[in-house]
């Protein structure tokens, strides 16, 4: 962890998986990207080993699990066979994402309410395995209530609605994202969740969230890596950096 601000920072890598998928082969290297990350000032590394393995593979989680100093935020979905991954490598923390498209709210994150029962007995194990339990969820107050129900220590508030808004300049419908953002990071808190943020943002999007003091982790992925592109990871990861504690 970082001393610069109370905002951790989880760069997520799976776009570098995407990027040597393209190809096959071996470059470039999730993990490489991942160590780099770490030495720019990531305060974690988030990957997500989806079902379908279509960026980062097993053996990307298993070499970062070695090799980092940093935690790993393993995302997965709330499958039989992700549990038994994560039950083996004991990540630092564990964040519970939809994969298909009846698992997800209209906000875009985990409908936890109507598989409330399910999701508590599946994320029990990874509580007692001492993995931190992050649920990715909309700014919905009742989603939230189920996910603090359910026992999860994390509600990781889905910013890609906010981000698109911004994105398509429709800046009444951004800036009421923000709001309900805003509201929930709150309203969270006071259920005794820790909240993060995440998804789509940016340099242009980044400040207004890293600015709400509930917010202590943001993780951020596709930018970044596409931003690597034209003036490299690391200079992209400091200026994130930059942003998100000149926002606090
Ligand atoms: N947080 C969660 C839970 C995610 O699923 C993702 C996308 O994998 C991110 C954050 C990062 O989103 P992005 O790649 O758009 O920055």
């Amino acid at each position: 962890m970082n001393n610069r601000s109370s905002l951790r920072l989880g760069v997520n890598i799976d776009h570098v998986a995407t990027l040597r998928n393209a190809r096959g082969g071996s470059v470039p290297c999730p993990l490489r990207a991942a160590l780099l990350a770490q030495d720019a000032g990531a305060d974690g590394i988030t990957a997500h080993l989806r079902e379908d393995r279509r960026h980062i593979v097993d053996r990307d989680i298993d070499a970062l699990m070695d090799a980092l100093r940093v935690p790993l935020n393993f995302e997965m979905a709330a499958t039989e066979e992700m549990a038994q991954i994560a039950l083996r490598l004991k990540p630092h923390a564990v964040c519970i994402v939809p994969e298909k498209r009846e698992e997800r709210t209209t906000e875009g994150g985990l409908d936890v309410l109507h598989s409330e029962d399910k999701l508590a007995r599946y994320i029990a194990p990874l509580r007692e395995a001492s993995c931190r339990v992050s649920i990715f969820i909309g700014a919905d107050a009742p989603q939230i209530e189920a996910a603090a129900r359910i026992g999860a220590e994390v509600v990781e508030l889905h910013t890609g609605a906010y981000c698109d808004a911004h994105a398509e300049g429709r800046m009444e419908a951004r800036d009421a994202e923000l709001d309900a953002l805003c509201a929930m990071a709150t309203y969270a808190q006071g259920l005794g969740l820790e909240v993060h943020a995440g998804h789509g943002l940016t340099f242009d999007t980044v400040g207004p969230i890293a600015a709400l003091p509930e917010v202590i982790e943001l993780n951020i992925g596709h930018f970044l890596i596409g931003e690597a592109v034209f003036m490299g990871l690391a200079p992209a990861i400091k200026e994130m950096r930059r942003l998100m504690d000149s926002a606090r």
